[in-house]
């Protein structure tokens, strides 16, 4: 019983510690600021469990859709490219101050380290506290699965194809990341400017 009422008072005074902690505004939540090596540590186990566990019962399939691989060209270079950079184009400057950085997807890492399921789990949900968007909410399935596809391919790309990609892109009239039959979104219509 004595010890059952030691073990709570510690975690009330805990709590009230921890509340305490948040309150005064002592902790730096600046991005410049990165975190101790322990607290990384720990947030990298955290996502890393969280997306191994959440997408285990996610199937994948190859996609040798030209069209669907198309439609994902286009929307990873208007997207995912500004964060994670392409084959010759770097991240934009904004990218740079993220943190935690955006890893590159050209290098071939993440694609090692990473399931073509988890991936599609990243790409649908987002990372919590972290710049990674969830595309789920604006994209349909199968321009996820093509997304993934894609994403897996990059590092293979050379520069050339992935420009000449670029060109055929622009001129063909795409680029304004569209979504199949959808009206264009209110201010992605060209307009003229006097
Ligand atoms: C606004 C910036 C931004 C955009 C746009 C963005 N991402 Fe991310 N992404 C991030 C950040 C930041 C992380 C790192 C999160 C972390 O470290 O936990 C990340 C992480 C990821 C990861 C996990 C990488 C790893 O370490 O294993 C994948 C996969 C990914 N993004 C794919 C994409 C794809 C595909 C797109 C386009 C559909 C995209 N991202 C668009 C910022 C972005």
């Amino acid at each position: 019983m004595k010890c059952v009422l030691g073990i709570a008072i510690t975690l009330a005074v805990l709590g009230v510690g921890a509340l305490l902690f948040a309150w005064s505004g002592i902790y730096n939540i600046a991005a410049t600021k990165p975190h101790w090596g322990i607290t990384h540590s720990f947030m990298e186990m955290l996502r890393d469990r969280s997306i191994s566990v959440h997408s285990d019962d996610i199937g994948t399939t190859d996609s040798d859709d030209a069209k669907l691989m198309e439609a994902a060209f286009i929307h990873y270079h208007e997207m995912c490219r500004l964060c994670h950079g392409a084959p010759d184009y770097q991240p934009e400057e904004f990218a740079k101050g993220l943190y935690p950085p955006p890893p590159s997807m050209i290098s071939g890492h993440v694609q090692e380290e990473r399931s073509q399921a988890e991936i599609y789990w990243i790409v649908n949900h987002g990372i919590k506290m972290t710049g990674m968007p969830a595309f789920g909410p604006t994209h349909s399935d199968s321009e996820l699965y093509g997304l993934v596809a894609l994403t897996m391919e990059i590092p293979q790309r050379s520069p050339e194809e992935y420009r000449r990609q670029v060109q055929k892109m622009s001129s063909e009239g795409g680029g304004g990341h569209g979504h199949g039959s959808e009206p264009p979104a209110h201010g992605e219509t060209e307009q003229e400017h006097h």
